[in-house]
């Protein structure tokens, strides 16, 4: 518990950092990135199915903002998002290839643009609906959308009615009340999913988080050793696609994937699987067998995953190369890969989430001036003791200036107790 909090604080402290310009918290217009960024060395490999994934965003949807590398690396705004997606969906329409669009969950808690809601609402509330405006074709849910049920309900009734792809929850359920006020325990989203791409490719899909017990009551999460078990998901594989998509919210180096993976090769030895993992927080890919692959793309919208499958023939022996990608989440890395640069790069949507978003900003204050550090604290970038560290940054100058009480009981105190403590009691008394 005190290690979270020091945690906690660390990474409060994390966001700390120094900056020359105090326009860099104006959120007018901005020269994107502030920084000159070499472009990317090669073109991506593009194959017959293309996939684009983010995961654990947690309202990074600003970018990145500070001038200190390699945060110009991530400063991409989700309105630039938006139209590198719809760039890059032009594109596979010219090259005649699919193209599908992936997010493996956390879309909470992060950023002061899902955190710092007014007393009221709920988190993410108005974050989420500029995430929605992106033609997802599978989104999954973290632990972060089932810390606090008021979060849940809000993905269940706002989020996942109005999303145009499919809001996979394979293994979660959230219970509310229906018309009678009798308790209704139903998927989030929905269990699977099965669609044909415009190439005409069959697609099942499926969400799947973790073994996650710290979520809210009326959510529950099933273990995916026992959800695999369930006769719902033997129907749900049993035809065999073209592609298995498999969307979670698990590491992919390890963890319950095996088990999924296995379930369905136990039916379909040859076809293709793609996994596409997320919580850990890394880049990350893994290959469990010939005819799959498994890709983590990192967090906070510094990275965008991509990877393509070009298949050798058109029969089910046939190989399948697979490719992927790591993207810094840039404007430079978006302009290179779209071959459309300045005004040819943004799309209208694009700009409109932009605004949008720096909108919700200055509605949640965020722009408000604290003051200027006058360098870069660094958590594990810098050694420890050292002038850079913000590790001896905490233990020499903030400690001391913490109260311990607010530091290890940030609860409210409890009333007086009306017996004396136990310590006390314990002790024989000489009248007993
Ligand atoms: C940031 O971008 C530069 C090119 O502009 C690249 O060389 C470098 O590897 C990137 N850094 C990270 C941390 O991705
Ligand atoms: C959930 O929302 C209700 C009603 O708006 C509020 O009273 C409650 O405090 C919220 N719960 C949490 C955990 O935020
Ligand atoms: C859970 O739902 C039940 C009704 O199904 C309700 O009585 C209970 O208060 C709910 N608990 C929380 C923490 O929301
Ligand atoms: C999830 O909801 C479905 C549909 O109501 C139900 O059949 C299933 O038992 C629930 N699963 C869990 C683990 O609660
Ligand atoms: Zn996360
Ligand atoms: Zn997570």
């Amino acid at each position: 518990m005190v290690a979270q909090l020091l945690l906690t604080i660390l990474s409060a402290l994390a966001a700390v950092r120094g900056c020359d310009d105090n326009d860099a918290h104006n959120h007018g217009k901005r020269p994107t990135p502030l920084i000159p960024l070499t472009p990317p060395s090669r073109p991506l490999e593009w194959g017959d199915i293309n996939i684009i994934h983010t995961t654990d965003s947690h309202g990074w949807l600003l970018g990145h903002q500070k001038e200190s590398f390699p945060e110009p690396n991530y400063s991409a705004d989700f309105g630039e998002f938006a139209s590198f997606v719809q760039r890059m969906k032009d594109i596979a329409i010219e090259k005649d290839v699919d193209l599908l669009l992936v997010d493996s969950g956390d879309l909470h808690d992060g950023s002061g643009l899902t955190d710092g809601y007014p007393a009221g609402d709920v988190n993410g509330h108005d974050a989420n609906r500029f995430v929605r405006q992106i033609p997802y074709d599978v989104m999954t849910i973290g632990n972060h959308e089932l810390y606090n049920y008021n979060v849940t309900l809000d993905m269940y009734k706002n989020f996942v009615p109005n999303i145009k792809g499919h809001y996979l929850s394979s293994n979660v359920n959230i219970t509310t009340l229906d018309q009678e006020e009798n308790p209704l325990n139903v998927p989030v989203g929905k269990r699977f999913a099965k669609f044909t791409t415009r190439k005409g490719l069959d697609v099942t899909a499926l969400g799947v988080i973790f073994d996650f017990t710290g979520n809210a009551q009326n959510t529950t999460v099933q273990p995916v050793a026992d959800m695999i078990r369930e006769e719902w998901f033997a129907e749900a594989i049993e035809d065999e696609p073209d592609l298995f998509l498999l969307a979670g919210h698990m590491p992919v180096a390890k963890n319950k994937w095996p088990l999924v993976f296995d379930a369905i090769r136990a039916v379909h030895p040859l076809t293709p699987i793609v996994i596409l993992g997320g919580h850990d927080h890394i880049r990350d890919c893994v290959q469990l067998d010939e005819r799959s692959m498994s890709l983590a793309s990192g967090r906070y919208m510094e990275t965008v995953g991509w990877m393509s499958l070009k298949f050798d023939s058109c029969e089910l022996e046939g190989g399948v190369t697979f490719n992927r990608r790591y993207l810094d989440a840039n404007r430079v890395t978006y302009e290179y890969h779209t071959g459309r640069i300045s005004t040819a790069f943004d799309t209208r949507k694009g700009l409109r989430i932009t605004r949008g978003l720096k909108a919700l900003a200055k509605k949640f204050n965020l722009d408000f001036f604290l003051g200027t550090s006058p360098r870069d604290y660094l958590k594990f970038m810098a050694p420890y003791p050292s002038e850079d560290s913000l590790l001896s940054l905490f233990i020499e100058k903030v400690s001391p200036t913490l109260n311990r009480v607010l530091l290890f009981h940030p609860r409210p105190p409890r009333p007086a107790p009306s017996q004396p403590p136990s310590t006390t009691r314990a002790r024989p008394s000489p009248s007993s």
